[in-house]
């Protein structure tokens, strides 16, 4: 299958990085969200990356204007009409997930491809709300999307080989490597990656070393470019909860309980980067 018009809905950390590379790699891009505000603030980060990438010798103003020129603002489900492939980046809410895709699935031609980009809701769920169970798939980017290779392809119970091909086309268009797995909870990457950063968070809870230390431990010795307490904040610490939970629930096996100390941060608001404060401060 062919795909010449991409809609991103949701503007957020992830959803504008994934607009950029789908810009990027010459596909006619809409960035969507609830509001104008939104879909402006997303918008502006593409515009403050491809300024820096212009800066770096990387592309031309001129390349950058015409990656810019690509990406139209949208505030309604209702312009997925013309689209070959939507990808969601909303809330990580299955609630407001499956009102999103029955909705998707009522406006988008009958051949587009709905794919999500959540980091551990079950893909056949998703696919479960709508009436095209073999065109939803998980495409699973990795933050920060410009810069991150991988695009992990979570294939739901129903979903057909030629929409897993498709996806992986799109993948290597955008200049990212697509590995396919199971949908199990956590899929691949998160039931590996938060098992990791829990554990740190636990050494932290029980005073085994230092935030700096923990890290300084896992960038020097393991090689790993952020540690496991910058990586969390960089992700955002209600997102590692909820991952947490989903694997709890999802295995019932206490190995993925999330440490209290990571519930007590998230109570006090403490996010990470996005909210200034986390295991490491941003305020200044
Ligand atoms: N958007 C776009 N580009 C960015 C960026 C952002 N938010 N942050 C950094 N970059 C770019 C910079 O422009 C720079 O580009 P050049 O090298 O071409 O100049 C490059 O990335 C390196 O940036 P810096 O020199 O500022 O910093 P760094 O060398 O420390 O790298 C990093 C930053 C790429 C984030 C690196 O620390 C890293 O790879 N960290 C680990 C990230 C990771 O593990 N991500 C996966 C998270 S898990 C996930 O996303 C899945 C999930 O479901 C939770």
């Amino acid at each position: 299958m062919t795909v010449k018009k991409i809609m991103v809905v949701g503007a957020g950390q992830m959803g504008n990085g994934i607009a950029q590379v789908a810009a990027q790699a010459g596909y006619e891009t809409l960035q969507n969200d609830l509001n104008m505000d939104l879909v402006n603030k997303g918008i502006a980060n593409i515009e403050k990356n491809l300024g820096r990438s212009v800066k770096k010798g990387r592309m031309t103003d001129e390349e950058a204007k015409e990656v810019l020129g690509r990406i139209k603002p949208s505030t309604s489900l209702e312009d997925a009409k013309d689209c070959d492939l939507i990808v969601e980046a909303i809330v990580e809410n299955m609630d407001i997930k499956s009102k999103v895709f029955g909705e998707l699935d009522r406006v988008a031609p009958e051949h587009a491809i709905l794919a999500s980009n959540t980091s551990s809701l079950p893909i056949t769920q998703i696919a479960a709300c709508t009436n095209r169970p073999e065109k939803v798939i998980g495409m699973h980017f990795m933050n920060p999307v410009p810069v991150m290779k991988l695009v992990e392809v979570i294939r739901g119970l129903a979903t057909t080989d030629e929409v897993c091909k498709t996806i992986e086309e799109v993948s290597a268009k955008m200049n990212k490597t697509a590995i396919e797995c199971k949908d199990v909870p956590g899929f691949v990457s998160n039931r590996v990656l938060q098992v990791m950063i829990n554990e740190a968070i636990f050494e932290l809870y029980e005073g085994v070393a230092t935030t700096e230390g923990i890290d300084g431990i896992m960038k020097l010795g393991m090689n790993h470019p952020m540690g496991p307490l910058e990586l969390a904040d960089l992700i955002g610490l209600d997102t590692v909860l909820a991952i947490l939970n989903v694997l709890y629930e999802g295995y019932g096996d206490p190995k993925y309980r999330p440490c209290p100390l990571l519930k007590s941060y998230v109570h006090a608001g403490w996010l990470g980067r996005k909210s200034g404060k986390g295991f490491y401060d941003y305020s200044k």
